[in-house]
């Protein structure tokens, strides 16, 4: 089934979970789509799982257009969003337009996610109005790392709660089509998740929101430099892989591979030529 933002719409309508995941490459995305999830999310985190960064603050448009490309091509049933790097929205309003408008036009995107609430709205409400679909992002937002001092679970005190829950009203009215909810508590994201109409997409946020992203990487065990708490490894693909690795060497080292069906062939009248 073909996904669009009026999927997002009608899953919160109808009460019905959404599922998205990141990913950056073309094999991923075909797996990942064909798997059935909802939305794919060309994120930022690239910087960390795909470039090996301590943040995502390094991440450019050129790169999440490249990432956004493979990823078109792989993914034909979700809703692709790409993440809005770090000062490609923050400068103007033009650029955050120029930017976004990028990723649809050049990387095939059907829309794109920032980060922040109050500070972001005017960006929110022009690059709506230039007909791109926006998702926002709440709470621990990575591209505030240094301002939070840190990966710091935000939303823990009343004053804090209150901004998030101000703040996931005010992108919904800003035309936001859903909500990225990232490590908050469980209980500030229920309220946030009561108080508007738009899907909340939880990342450490718990099981009330209306749906959940994680990276690729950490749900399947490939990426183990950090392990956040909120990560369900469902597979230890990182193992896997290291096994079939080091088959793969120990046949090289012995001879063993490759075999002869791996081997092409030559006419024998051909090869006498040769000698
Ligand atoms: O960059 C990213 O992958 C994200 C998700 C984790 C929400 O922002």
């Amino acid at each position: 089934m073909k996904n669009t933002v009026l999927t997002f719409k009608e899953a919160k309508a109808k009460g019905n979970k959404l599922s998205m995941l990141t990913a950056y490459d073309y094999s991923m995305a075909k797996i990942i789509d064909e798997s059935g999830v909802n939305g794919i999310l060309i994120g930022d985190s690239l910087g960390m799982v795909i470039k090996g960064e301590e943040d995502t603050l390094s991440v450019t448009v050129d790169e999440i257009i490249y990432h956004t490309k493979a990823v078109k091509r792989g993914a034909k049933n979700a809703l692709i969003v790409s993440d809005m790097p770090f000062l490609s929205y923050h400068t103007s309003i033009e650029d955050a337009i120029y930017n976004a408008g990028r990723m649809v036009k050049e990387g095939g995107a059907h829309g794109v996610k920032l980060e922040g609430g109050a500070n972001v709205l005017a960006q929110v409400k022009a690059i709506v109005a230039a007909q791109i679909p926006v998702m926002g992002h709440l709470g621990l937002t990575p591209q505030s790392v240094n301002a939070f001092g840190g990966f710091k679970v935000q939303g823990k005190s009343e004053e804090t709660a209150k901004q998030l829950i101000t703040d996931a009203v005010a992108l919904e009215e800003a035309g936001a089509f859903a909500i990225v909810l990232e490590g908050i508590p469980a209980k500030v994201a229920e309220l946030i998740t009561r108080a508007v109409t738009i899907p909340t997409i939880g990342i450490g946020a718990g099981k009330e929101c209306d749906g959940q992203i994680l990276v690729y990487q950490d749900m399947l065990g490939m990426f183990d430099d950090f392990v956040p708490k909120f990560v369900k490894q469902y597979a230890n693909v990182g193992k896997t892989m290291k096994e079939a690795i080091g088959m793969y060497i120990e046949e090289v080292e012995k001879g063993h591979f490759p075999e002869d069906k791996h081997t092409f062939k030559i006419d024998e009248e051909q090869l006498k030529k040769l000698y």
